[in-house]
């Protein structure tokens, strides 16, 4: 791994994620808006920022030029297709080579097989209710992002990530193929360990075409449940 892309390298996950990639020395290319380039300052010689929105294919297509590996932050911003419109470009222009790692949370489902509480169901029927109705963004989208990227050919790891907090780094989370997995009853990650995953995904060819759902490694339900699945390659 040499150059690698993070689209949304402006928000908390992509900063993380650049600066894992810049611990792995990695050279970085970071997309973000216009008006957050400001918040990539104290990066500031150590990588290549260029400015656009992430569903515009053309700064898309410069960002992922000779890059061995793209991370995209997927978020359902809007209600103009931001998501779908910028995995679509990820997936159509990156090298074909290149590992693509995107992230998402939980409530996606890859293969209908993920065993859901019904206050998870009910929370994200009504987040996604009240988003739609105020226009702040459109968990659908994020749904039909995924949806296109489980149909392509291409490299590809969907991470899930379960709920987040700030927090000094804990180490790489555990994951499971599905949730239900009681490993992952802790529901709770370290946003640093959510990009930590992401970044080290890349280098985990086991993981390709896989959509692991994470969970910190020093929660209770992974200490609980032991066997860490420290990406050593294995799937429960
Ligand atoms: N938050 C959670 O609890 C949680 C839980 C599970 C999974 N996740 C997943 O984690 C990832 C990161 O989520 P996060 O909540 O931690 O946020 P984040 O890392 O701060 O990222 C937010 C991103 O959205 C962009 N954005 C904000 N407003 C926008 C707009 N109006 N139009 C276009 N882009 C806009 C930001 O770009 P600017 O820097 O330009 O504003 C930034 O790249 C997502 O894939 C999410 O699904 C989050």
């Amino acid at each position: 791994m040499k150059r690698v892309c993070i689209v949304g390298a402006s928000g908390k996950l992509g900063q993380y994620m650049v600066q894992h990639a810049l611990d792995r020395g990695y050279e970085v290319v970071g997309v973000c808006r216009q008006r957050s380039v400001g918040k990539l300052n104290r990066f500031r010689g150590r990588i290549t920022v260029i400015a656009g929105t992430t569903n515009d294919r053309h700064v898309i297509g410069r960002a992922v030029s000779g890059c061995d590996a793209v991370f995209t932050v997927l978020v359902p911003m809007g209600v103009h297709q931001y998501a779908s419109g910028t995995a679509q470009a990820v997936l159509d222009l990156a090298p074909r080579k290149a590992r693509l790692i995107f992230s998402c949370g939980w409530h996606i489902s890859m293969d209908g097989k993920d065993h859901y509480s019904r206050t998870f169901i009910a929370a994200v029927a009504v987040v996604g209710w009240l988003a739609r109705l105020f226009r702040l963004f459109d968990i659908s989208d994020q749904v039909e992002a995924c949806r296109r990227i489980f149909a392509s050919d291409t490299r590809w790891t969907v991470v899930r990530g379960s709920n987040l907090e700030e927090g000094e780094s804990q180490g790489l989370p555990v994951w499971a193929p599905h949730i239900g997995d009681p490993i992952l009853a802790s529901n709770i990650t370290r946003r640093t360990d959510f990009a930590l995953f992401m970044v080290a995904a890349a280098e985990n060819d086991s993981l390709v075409r896989q959509a692991p759902a994470i969970v910190g490694c020093q929660t209770p339900s992974a200490i609980r449940h032991g066997s860490f699945k420290r990406m050593r390659g294995q799937a429960s």
